[in-house]
């Protein structure tokens, strides 16, 4: 566990949730058509002037689309932008062993089970499966889940994961969700501390209430999933981010914003990737 900047008293605590984004080594590489270099970059500095400064930024998996030390490199360059620490979780297309090395003692960007922000917990759970597209979260992710919320059983919670522990009423992306979410589901429950649920991989904007939670999924920073599609349908739609205010008394706050224009050279007849 790390206590987090924030970890003093405070109205509330600003983070950035950034998803997706599927960089390649070179920076030449393209998903239909668009460069998630470029698309990357635009969202960093967007974010920049745009405001607000976030008090932590937590990357929800799909860092890299190649499997490269050097891409898993250039990503952590980039992230020094940030005056806050950075949190990273693995997605579908991560190498779990090289992430761990790659982070292992950066001082600000990291990968951790859980930490501590303002008055918050936020959890960190891995839920890949080598060399599938869909997710898992394994008795072991589901029982250290269990143990850090009963050592902080005063604090509001997030948990993120990179895969979508609930359908998101598209048949092709529902097939490679967490095929035992309702496990995680029904662990939350019991425990009421639980306020949201936050993950990537879908590529698209999701934000619903589920009993307590607040269900949330966020666009990538490269290519958009088409919400509700059957099969593999690219969305005509900016990449984007997402806000959250933990307020210390457990409300929340979150938004998503979005670049101003689609990405240069996106190619809509795309049938998978
Ligand atoms: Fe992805």
């Amino acid at each position: 566990m790390t206590d987090g900047p924030a970890s003093n008293a405070r109205d509330s605590v600003c983070l950035l949730q950034l998803t997706d984004p599927h960089l390649f080594s070179d920076g030449q590489g393209a998903l239909a058509g668009v460069s998630t270099s470029a698309t990357w970059h635009s969202v960093l500095s967007e974010v920049q002037r745009r405001g607000p400064r976030p008090d932590a930024v937590l990357v929800t998996g799909d860092l890299v689309h190649d499997h490269r030390e050097s891409t898993y490199r250039r990503l952590m360059d980039d992230l020094q932008v940030f005056d806050a620490p950075v949190y990273v979780l693995p997605g579908n297309h991560d190498d779990g062993s090289l992430m761990a090395s790659v982070f292992a003692d950066h001082d600000t960007i990291r990968w951790v089970g859980h930490v501590v922000l303002g008055e918050w917990l936020v959890v960190m759970l891995d839920s890949t499966i080598a060399g599938s597209p869909g997710g898992h979260l394994s008795s072991d992710e589901l029982d250290r889940l269990a143990r850090t919320l009963r050592d902080h059983a005063e604090r509001p919670t997030l948990v993120a994961l990179h895969h979508h522990p609930v359908d998101v009423g598209s048949a092709w992306i529902d097939a490679i969700g967490v095929d035992n979410g309702q496990d995680l589901m029904e662990l939350l429950e019991r425990h009421p501390q639980a306020r949201i649920v936050l993950w990537g991989h879908v590529h698209q904007e999701v934000d619903q209430r589920l009993g307590a939670l607040r269900m949330l999924a966020t666009p990538s920073t490269c290519i958009q999933f088409l919400p509700g599609a059957r099969n593999f349908t690219l969305d005509e739609i900016a990449p984007g981010w997402r806000y959250l205010r933990l307020q210390a008394d457990g409300g929340v706050e979150t938004w998503v914003e979005r670049l101003e224009r689609l990405p240069t050279g996106l190619d809509l007849s795309l049938r998978g990737y």
